[in-house]
């Protein structure tokens, strides 16, 4: 197979990322079916995308002629067998757990054809934990996206089971989607951002889970000093709080570390009441003009 050959990508989960993932696909020519089990993540994708591409023309990163184009290019589905039956390369985001994960790939894999790419772009797990469940480990790797409304940075991960061919396919695909791929040699929970950003989301939500500070003024610390124009829980926010919480709670169930469980129930807190970041309009912060981005946030900071 050559990049060339890949033109149908098939998104599994539409939400925060898959919607990106889509669109960023489909900017670059690909023909994008967005797969979910529920119907109306499906239409609010399709609201979110075209907010994406308005605000991208806005920020004159595109044309309008160029973003109707792509929407066009995308089309949406809640059955599975009718996604999968042409798809060249699977971007599948649907929420962070390698049950859930093994067995949505496990099902692909009966329903894909023999030469479909499979690719994950979760956040915190390996794949060689759900690399066997998809039933075709060689052509299988993470493929994991940033926002795509901040940066084009994606990361390549192969498993040790990944055929070099395959590491090599998906970064020359990314290029050719307009993206920067960082390719890492070995598996790393969290890949290179990530592993870094962790122990800052970790240590920003133990501040504020034992009260030590509030959660604007923990950004305020972190915007003021580091010339930031966004801090750990405006970054929260961006990524879903639901997310985040999933994340958060996986690995302090897994450890059973009491700080971690804490700082999980701190966020399920905003989870339970439906506030899920920017994605519900609030999170920490309300959207569409959060605090963190008035004038006055950082006055007297110099
Ligand atoms: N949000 C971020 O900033 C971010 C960044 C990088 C990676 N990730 C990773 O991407 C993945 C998805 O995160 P998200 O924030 O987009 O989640 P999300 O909750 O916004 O979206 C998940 C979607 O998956 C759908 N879904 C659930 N079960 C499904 C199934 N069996 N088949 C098909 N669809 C199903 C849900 O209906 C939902 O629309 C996670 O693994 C997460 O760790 C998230």
């Amino acid at each position: 197979m050559k990049v060339e050959d890949i033109k149908n990508v098939l998104i599994v989960g539409s939400g925060t990322m898959g919607q990106q993932i889509g669109f960023q696909c489909a900017l670059y020519d690909c023909n994008v079916t967005l797969y979910d089990i529920k119907k109306e993540m499906l239409e609010k994708a399709m609201e979110r995308i075209n907010r994406i591409a308005n605000r991208m023309i806005r920020e004159g990163r595109i044309t309008q002629e160029k973003a109707q184009e792509a929407i066009s290019r995308i089309k949406t589905t809640d059955d599975m067998k009718q996604a999968a039956k042409d798809a060249d390369i699977v971007s599948e985001s649907v929420p962070e757990d390698p049950k859930l994960k093994g067995k949505v790939f496990g099902e692909l894999n009966t329903l894909c054809p023999k030469h479909t790419i499979f690719t994950s772009n979760t956040s915190t797990l390996l794949p060689s934990m759900f690399a066997e469940a998809t039933g075709r480990p060689e052509k299988f790797l993470a493929y994991h996206f940033h926002d795509i409304r901040m940066t084009n940075v994606v990361d390549v991960m192969p498993h040790p089971g990944t055929s070099p061919e395959y590491v090599q396919l998906v970064k020359e695909f990314a290029e050719r989607t307009g993206l920067a791929p960082i390719v890492l040699h070995k598996e790393s929970i969290g890949y290179v951002f990530n592993y870094m950003f962790s122990g800052l989301f970790e240590s920003a939500l133990t501040l504020a889970s034992r009260d030590i500070a509030a959660v604007e003024d923990i950004d305020r610390v972190w915007m003021g000093i580091m010339r930031a124009f966004i801090g750990p829980f405006g970054l929260m926010d961006s990524v879903g709080l639901d997310t985040v919480w999933h994340i958060n709670n996986y690995w302090a169930q897994k450890t059973g570390d009491k700080q971690k469980i804490r700082n999980a129930n701190f966020v399920k807190q905003y989870v339970d009441r439906g506030e899920l970041g920017q994605k519900t309009r609030k999170g920490f912060y309300t959207y569409p003009n959060p605090l963190f981005t008035s004038a006055d946030f950082l006055k007297g900071i110099k």
